[in-house]
């Protein structure tokens, strides 16, 4: 296993669009266990393919308390989207930044598994806005695309802010669940 370079914002390779999985195979499993060993690593809840500059629809998740519970989704589609929900979001490639985002509050999910099975699913809660987060990522959209021009510009300083912390302090500064 290995943890993987995360892209931050405003890096354009987190806008491209990543390409259907034709078939599960053990390259895509190691994939699979190199992005959840760079997601509790960084630590987040959530990481999508494309982040980490593999354009792949792939998405890995671990919404749980004990950080016991990954969840890898390939090829993963939303069948429907019913009510709105705001929450706080943040990304790992957005580092440093919080903001609130409107999303549907259930969903209905199907995706392969990382063994190529069929999944299909109802979600709600933190997972529903995870899954959402990490579709879009695969969309090549990131969260900050639904804030305001300004509250944009000011994600963009934030990042630039945390990258120059990194690199004068050793110690990680992200202490919230991101994505
Ligand atoms: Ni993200």
């Amino acid at each position: 296993m290995a943890i993987l370079p995360i892209l931050e914002f405003p890096d354009e390779r987190l806008r491209k669009k990543a390409k259907p999985v034709a078939t599960v195979d053990a390259a895509t499993r190691q994939l699979i266990d190199d992005l959840l060993e760079t997601m509790y690593a960084a630590p987040g809840i959530g990481l999508a393919a494309n982040q980490v500059n593999v354009q792949q629809r792939i998405i890995v998740l671990d919404v749980s308390e004990e950080k016991n519970a990954p969840l890898a989704l390939i090829n993963p589609e939303l069948l429907d989207k019913q009510g709105q929900e705001e929450s706080d979001e943040g990304c790992l490639s957005v580092p440093g930044v919080y903001e609130k985002v409107r999303r549907a509050e259930k969903i209905r999910v199907r995706a392969l598994d990382r063994e190529g099975g069929a999944l299909e699913f109802d979600a709600e809660g933190l997972l529903a806005v995870c899954i959402q987060h990490e579709i879009d990522h695969l969309e090549g959209k990131l969260f900050v695309d639904y804030l305001s021009p300004l509250k944009r510009q000011l994600a963009r300083k934030k990042v630039r802010k945390e990258q120059r912390q990194r690199a004068t302090q050793p110690e990680p500064t992200r202490l919230r669940g991101v994505a």
